[in-house]
């Protein structure tokens, strides 16, 4: 039986989110300069979009540049905003073909202004696809959305809006980047790293975590497989017994 089919599609993680690292030590492994690993990365990107629309996965979150990669040299940064701005471009014919839905989080309004119209391009053409939604992560920060978050809190409760009292775990949801999209059930990390480098850090709280010693460059759809066969094989207790789990 191939991997594929030892998946259990009746217990399919909805929403499936993904720390694609390791870009950088693919390439010097190969000889390569970093961007090189960038843009080799964008072939999984494909991979992976493509097995979680054939098999049903509804979202999958791909962190692509963080707050914190702004940090890294010019050049790199700009070789990065560069590939987006191509990528996008040439991936909406497929995006249409394959019924996906773009989304984005993160905080947009600091991306090069090409690349913000490329992005409102695409998700506008994309908006009526139903088959999977695909949020990318742009200069994406946890901490960040939380902070924008409670900002928006506070305003409404000094315009009177809304109460101390009324604030409950489901007002900070409504107030990240994209709250119609649900909690990952599954988060991948690649590259052998153990963390979550400022990833989804309320969304997270139950979050099953798979990390995988792969490279994000070598990470395709059999990977996926593996990613997922692994969740299945989890008990998720959220707080309970196994016993209560099983009754
Ligand atoms: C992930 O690969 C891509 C981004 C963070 C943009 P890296 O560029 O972090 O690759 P490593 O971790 O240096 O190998
Ligand atoms: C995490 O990778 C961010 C992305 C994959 C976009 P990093 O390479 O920036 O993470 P750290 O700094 O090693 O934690
Ligand atoms: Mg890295």
């Amino acid at each position: 039986m191939s991997l594929k089919e030892a998946i259990n599609l009746e217990k399919l993680p909805k929403h499936i989110a993904v720390i694609m690292d390791g870009n950088g030590r693919w390439a010097k492994e190969k000889g390569k300069n970093r961007i090189f690993g960038h843009k080799n990365g964008v072939g999984s990107v494909r991979e992976v979009s493509e097995a979680c629309a054939e098999l049903g996965v509804k979202y999958l979150t791909l962190y692509a540049f963080s707050s914190e990669n702004w940090n890294r040299p010019k050049l790199e940064v700009a070789a990065l905003m560069e590939l987006l701005v191509r990528t996008i471009g040439n991936e909406t014919k497929t995006l249409m073909k394959n019924n996906i839905k773009l989304m984005t989080i993160g905080s947009i309004e600091t991306l090069p202004s090409r690349a913000q119209e490329q992005l409102a391009k695409v998700k506008e053409a994309t908006k009526n696809n139903t088959r999977l939604t695909l949020s990318l992560a742009l200069s994406y920060g946890g901490r960040a959305e939380l902070v924008d978050a409670f900002k928006k809190i506070a305003s409404q409760v000094k315009k009177g809006e809304i109460s101390e009292g009324d604030i409950t775990e489901s007002t900070i949801n409504k107030h990240l980047y994209e709250p119609s999209i649900p909690d990952p059930e599954l988060m991948i990390g690649t590259s052998g790293e153990y963390r979550l480098s400022n990833f989804l850090l309320w969304q997270a709280a139950y979050t099953e975590l798979y990390f995988t010693d792969k490279f994000w460059p070598d990470f395709d759809k059999e990977s996926l497989y593996e990613a997922i066969l692994a969740f299945q094989s989890r008990e998720r207790r959220f707080g309970k017994t196994s016993e209560q789990i099983k009754s």
